[in-house]
């Protein structure tokens, strides 16, 4: 317990603990240039959980898996955007959703399955929501199913909420706002239309679940939290649940650059987009 008016003290030592039992279980990297970030971080949390010494906090992040959890929350960066690359999203409605519905078509299936992985507050799981619905118009020729997952509860809990502030949405259209929110004072809350597409639950990316086939998966900014071993895992991951002919989207700052694993880059409206290769025809070379 902290004593009236002291600071709580941290180690380096155990602020490199820290960094181990983060990395080992949620797969992300402190590295030198955030850990700065860190440690103010967790010496706000111990004042909060009133902890004099880190080895208290060791201590307790080790035994409860609660505790743990309560502690990340405050070292995760959430910071997203409805249509968060504006060029990028353009491409996914104009290109990328004709070319799956056209094949989708062609096999009878009337149901794309995407995955928002990393999705925060809700603003990309919706903003894919709101290009599906603006490429395949109203009754809809095609629907999709959009599994948004994040490791913070305290993100999807807003998520689930969908009530955003006039900022955050500054990169949408009026009709758009319109549309697909209601106004409820100075706040705007997500239509049932959009809700209906989106399905939220907790995953943490370190730990492989099986989630089934997706035709898009977007991961974006969050690679750059992990290691190198981790982002090559999890590309290896998403390339193998994807569907012959399916989407990864990822980050600016992100890459698929030396993992084994075969993508196609597709540049358009100054995006670039990975594609997994169809397979080749019957017969065919
Ligand atoms: C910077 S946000 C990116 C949000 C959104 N994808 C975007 O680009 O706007 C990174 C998200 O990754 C989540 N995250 C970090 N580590 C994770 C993990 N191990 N498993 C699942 N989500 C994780 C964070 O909670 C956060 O919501």
């Amino acid at each position: 317990m902290t004593q009236e008016g002291t600071n709580p003290v941290l180690t380096g030592h155990e602020v490199r603990e820290l960094q181990l039992l983060i990395e080992q279980r949620s797969g992300i990297v402190f590295d030198e240039s955030r850990e700065r970030f860190l440690t103010s971080r967790v010496v706000e949390h111990m004042q909060h959980k009133q902890l004099q010494y880190g080895v208290e906090l060791l201590r307790m992040v080790r035994h409860s898996n609660a505790e743990y959890d309560t502690m990340l929350e405050r070292l995760l960066t959430q910071e997203t955007r409805f249509l968060r690359y504006p060029g990028l999203f353009t491409a996914f409605e104009r290109n990328v959703l004709p070319d799956l519905a056209a094949r989708k078509f062609w096999d009878r299936q009337q149901k794309l399955r995407i995955w928002s992985a990393g999705c925060a507050s809700g603003e990309e799981p919706y903003s894919i929501a709101m290009a599906v619905s603006d490429a395949f118009g109203a009754p809809p020729r095609m629907t999709a199913e959009i599994m948004a997952t994040d490791i913070s509860r305290e993100a999807l809990e807003r998520a689930i909420r969908g009530v955003y502030s006039h900022r955050v949405l500054e990169n949408l259209t009026e009709r758009q706002v319109s549309i697909y929110f209601d106004k409820h004072g100075a706040e705007y809350s997500v239509h049932a239309m959009l809700r209906e597409m989106v399905q939220f639950a907790p995953m943490n990316l370190a730990e492989p679940v099986y989630l089934g086939r997706f035709d898009c998966i977007f991961c974006m900014n969050v690679l750059i939290y992990f290691g190198a071993e981790l982002r090559s895992q999890l590309i290896q991951r998403f390339h193998a649940c994807l569907e012959p002919g399916g989407y990864l989207f990822l980050g600016h700052a992100e890459s698929v650059v030396g993992v084994p694993v075969k993508f196609n880059q597709i540049i358009l409206h100054g995006a670039r987009l990975l594609q997994k290769p169809l397979e080749p025809l019957m017969g065919g070379e």
